[in-house]
């Protein structure tokens, strides 16, 4: 059976007084807050950031942003990656390419520390970084003296060689501004910029430890963790600690991350906002960590997404089949913005710098609500036309929405018009507070189920209830 209740017009004002006088409106906080490392995003050095980085950035933002407002204690790492035999490749080829560089490198490793002027290393930016690599990869792979030199270089620099370090630092900086930038207009910043590096001092120590624990096992010459467990439905493969060839692999570093992350904020919970295609790698260190005894069960979790699709339903590429950047993407969502906004007579009447602007927060409100909209999990298709729309359910709607209420305002402020006290009687004035009042249902449902889209669905819904009620 079922309960009606139906409230009373006077109970409901009560309500949206209580709410308007409240910065939270009406929204709870944990009762026992938790210290929380978001790790989302995903950057790589000498990557700028394509579509692939697009739901990890914006969903970890947005849940970083909703445990944080729930009362949590959080913390957004990108977890940079910057180490590993991929530096090795790529030091090799700007060594190839730039002599000045190749010199300065040579003579700094020769000297032993790194020179005062290495205005050499400006000439390096983050387009030939992009441009080398996967060449550098491409060879590694079908060339093995090349792939030996790499290797080499790479031990040079876990050595910390003067002229290797040196380069790589300038990799780091060139790529961690440029993603900065991208990753700030998109409204995602985070607090922390550890690298896998950062972790590089860990890792002999963590396997020595591993090892006196008696959890390394010998395989073929390498160094695995058994993973698999009494129930498993299909066989997890071993966490590779020590490859064959003596090396430390991507698991190795989550592995002493999580070490780390235990000595330096003691986290209750980290936050893995990664390519749900990684779900198998997360699974294998979180278990090496829990024998390990470096997390308690459920302390480490990953939360995967499913993929922007283009309209032949497989992942988004471009028209020529390449990877989409996500600069490109965001400055054709821009284009798309100038366009709707000159359709809707907004074009003449504002200064361009200020136009522009709209643009900018118009397409931003359309990538992001157009992610944020469906669940994690679901694929959804990528619509430039439908995301941009300034009807239906969008983010430019909602923004629409948001600037009507706020001019509204500023008109009764500048007109001296005072607010009086909140007596409902209408039903679209009943459904309003109604609405308003769904907020911490869901903010609860977003952080509960780590689905910020319980939250843009909650103002997309506000937005049409004060639609109506205006
Ligand atoms: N940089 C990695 C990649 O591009 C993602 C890092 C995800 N976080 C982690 N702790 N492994 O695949």
């Amino acid at each position: 059976g079922c309960i009606n209740l139906k409230l009373t017009d006077q109970a409901l004002s009560e309500r949206a007084r209580a709410m308007g006088a409240d910065p939270r409106l009406g929204a709870e906080t944990a009762p026992r807050p938790r210290r929380v490392l978001v790790d989302y995003g995903g950057p790589n050095v000498a990557k700028p950031m394509h579509v692939g980085h697009l739901r990890a950035s914006i969903i970890g933002e947005a849940i970083k942003r909703i445990y944080r407002f729930r009362g949590d204690t959080v913390l957004g790492d990108a977890h940079f990656g910057d180490w590993g035999y991929q530096m090795g490749l790529l030091i090799g080829a700007v060594m190839d390419e730039s002599p000045p560089v190749r010199d300065l490198v040579e003579q700094m490793n020769a000297w032993g520390k790194p020179f005062d002027d290495l205005s050499v290393f400006d000439a390096v930016t983050l387009a030939d970084l992009d441009r080398l690599y996967p060449e550098a990869a491409a060879r590694g792979k079908a060339d093995a003296d090349y792939r030996d030199r790499a290797r080499k270089i790479t031990a040079g620099l876990q050595d910390r060689q003067a002229g290797y370090y040196a380069l790589w630092q300038r990799f780091r900086d060139v790529t961690q501004v440029a993603l900065q930038r991208d990753f700030h207009a998109l409204g995602v910043d985070f607090d922390l910029w550890k690298g896998e590096s950062d972790v590089e001092d860990l890792i002999d120590p963590m396997v020595e430890e591993l090892d006196a624990k008696g959890l390394l096992v010998d395989d073929q010459g390498a160094r695995i963790i058994r993973v698999t467990q009494q129930g498993d439905k299909r066989e997890l493969p071993p966490l590779l600690v020590v490859s064959s060839e003596g090396s430390a692999m991507y698991g190795t570093t989550d592995l002493a991350t999580i070490l780390d992350r235990k000595r330096s904020f003691g986290p209750d919970l980290v936050i893995y906002c990664v390519d749900q295609r990684q779900a198998d790698n997360f699974e294998i260190v979180f278990r090496a960590a829990y024998q390990a005894g470096y997390a308690t069960e459920g302390e480490l979790q990953h939360i995967g997404f499913g993929t922007m699709n283009g309209t032949d339903g497989k992942p988004f590429k471009t028209r020529e089949g390449g990877v989409l950047k996500l600069n490109d993407m965001i400055e054709l969502t821009r284009d798309k913005a100038r366009e709707r906004l000159r359709e809707a007579g907004l074009g003449e009447d504002l200064a361009p710098a200020e136009f522009e602007d709209i643009a900018g927060k118009v397409a931003v409100a359309a990538l992001k609500f157009a992610d944020l909209q469906n669940f994690r999990g679901t694929s959804y298709v990528f619509d430039l036309d439908r995301f941009t729309s300034f009807e239906g359910k969008t983010g430019p709607y909602l923004l629409y929405q948001a600037v009507r209420v706020k001019s509204l305002l500023r008109r009764a402020a500048d007109e001296g018009v005072a607010a009086g006290p909140i007596a409902i009687a209408d039903p679209a004035e009943r459904e309003l507070a109604l609405t308003l009042d769904a907020f911490e249902t869901a903010l609860a449902e977003a952080y509960d189920r780590q689905a910020p889209n319980a939250l843009a669905e909650h103002a997309y819904r506000l937005s049409q209830a004060f639609s109506r009620f205006y």
